[in-house]
C-alpha cells in the first residue's frame, strides 16, 4: 500500500472501559496503529495505560471517570486535551448488562443499565464534541452497541440491556446526521456474544446455549472487534457515519 490508510498516527483517542474486557483489548490495538491512548473508567487503568505504552511506544495516560456523571465526563476530556494537547478519537465503549427478568426489574435496575450504556454514550460524545468544536477541530466516534440491538437474546431475561443498545445504534444515527457539518462522523460496533467478564461470569448453562446457537459454535474475543474499531476511526472510512458494524459470528443472520 502506498499509503497506510488505517493508521491512527499522531491522534490521540479516548476509550472508555478501557480499563478491561473489550476496551482494554481494543485500546491497545489502537495504540499498535499510532494512536495516544487516553483510558477512561470508572476503576484506576493506570497499569493498562503504562502497559499500552511501554509496548506500542505510544502516550498512554488513566482518568478515573464516572461515564453517567456529566461534570466528572467534562472535566475528563478538559485534562486528557491538556495532558496530550489534543483529543481527535473516541472510542465510546463502556457499558454494563443486568440478566434479570422485566417483570422483576425495580427502577433502579432499570435506571442504572440506561443510565451507564445510554446516557453515559451521550454524555461522553457530546462532551468530546464540545471540546472539538470549540477548538475547530474535527475527530470521529465509535460507539459500542451490541447485537442485542437487533435481536432479543435467551434464555435470559436482559430488556433494559437490550433497550439500552438499540437507543444506542438510533443515537448513533443521529448524532451522525447532527454533526456532519462539524466534520464529526459517528458509528457503531455490534459485538454478538463476546468473550469477557460481562459474558465469562454468566451462568454456564446459558453459556452453552449461546454457544450452540451462534453459527460459529463459539464466542468471538475482544480482538476481533479491533480491525472495525480502527476502521471506523480511521481516514479509510472518511464517507461512513451512522453506520452500525454487527460483529457476531453470524447470529443475526439466522
Ligand atoms: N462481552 C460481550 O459479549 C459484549 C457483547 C456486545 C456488547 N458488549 C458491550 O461492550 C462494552 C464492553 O463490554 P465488556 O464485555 O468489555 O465488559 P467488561 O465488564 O469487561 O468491561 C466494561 C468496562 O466498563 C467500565 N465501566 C462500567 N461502568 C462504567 C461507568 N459508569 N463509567 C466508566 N466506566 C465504566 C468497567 O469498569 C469495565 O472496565 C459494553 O458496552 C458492553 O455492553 C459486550
Amino acid at each position: 500500500m502506498k499509503q497506510d490508510l488505517f493508521s491512527l498516527k499522531g491522534k490521540v483517542c479516548v476509550v472508555t472501559g478501557g480499563n478491561q474486557g473489550i476496551g482494554e483489548t481494543v485500546a491497545a490495538y489502537i495504540a499498535d496503529a499510532g494512536a495516544d491512548i487516553a483510558i477512561f473508567d470508572l476503576n484506576d487503568g493506570t497499569p493498562v495505560a503504562e502497559k499500552i505504552a511501554a509496548e506500542y511506544g505510544v502516550r498512554a495516560k488513566a482518568y478515573t471517570c464516572n461515564v453517567t456523571d456529566p461534570e466528572n465526563v467534562k472535566e475528563c476530556i478538559e485534562k486528557a486535551a491538556a495532558d496530550f494537547g489534543t483529543l481527535d478519537l473516541l472510542f465510546n465503549n463502556a457499558g454494563i448488562c443486568l440478566h434479570k427478568p422485566a417483570l422483576d426489574c425495580e427502577k433502579n435496575d432499570w435506571a442504572k443499565v440506561i443510565d451507564v450504556n445510554l446516557n453515559g454514550v451521550f454524555y461522553v460524545a457530546q462532551a468530546f464534541a464540545q471540546y472539538l468544536v470549540a477548538n475547530h477541530k474535527k475527530g470521529n466516534i465509535v460507539n459500542t452497541a451490541s447485537m442485542s440491538a437487533t435481536i432479543v437474546n435467551i434464555p435470559q431475561g436482559q430488556a433494559s440491556y437490550n433497550a439500552s443498545k438499540a437507543a444506542v445504534v438510533h443515537l448513533t444515527k443521529s448524532l451522525a446526521v447532527e454533526w456532519v457539518e462539524k466534520g464529526i462522523r459517528v458509528n457503531c460496533i455490534s459485538p454478538g456474544y463476546i468473550k469477557t467478564a460481562i459474558t465469562g461470569n454468566s451462568n454456564p448453562e446459558w453459556q452453552k446455549l449461546w454457544i450452540e446457537s451462534i453459527p460459529y459454535k463459539r464466542m468471538g474475543v475482544p480482538e476481533e472487534l479491533a480491525g472495525a474499531v480502527i476502521y471506523l476511526l480511521s481516514d479509510a472510512a472518511t464517507y461512513t457515519s451512522g453506520c452500525d458494524i454487527i460483529i457476531d459470528g453470524c447470529f443475526t443472520v439466522v
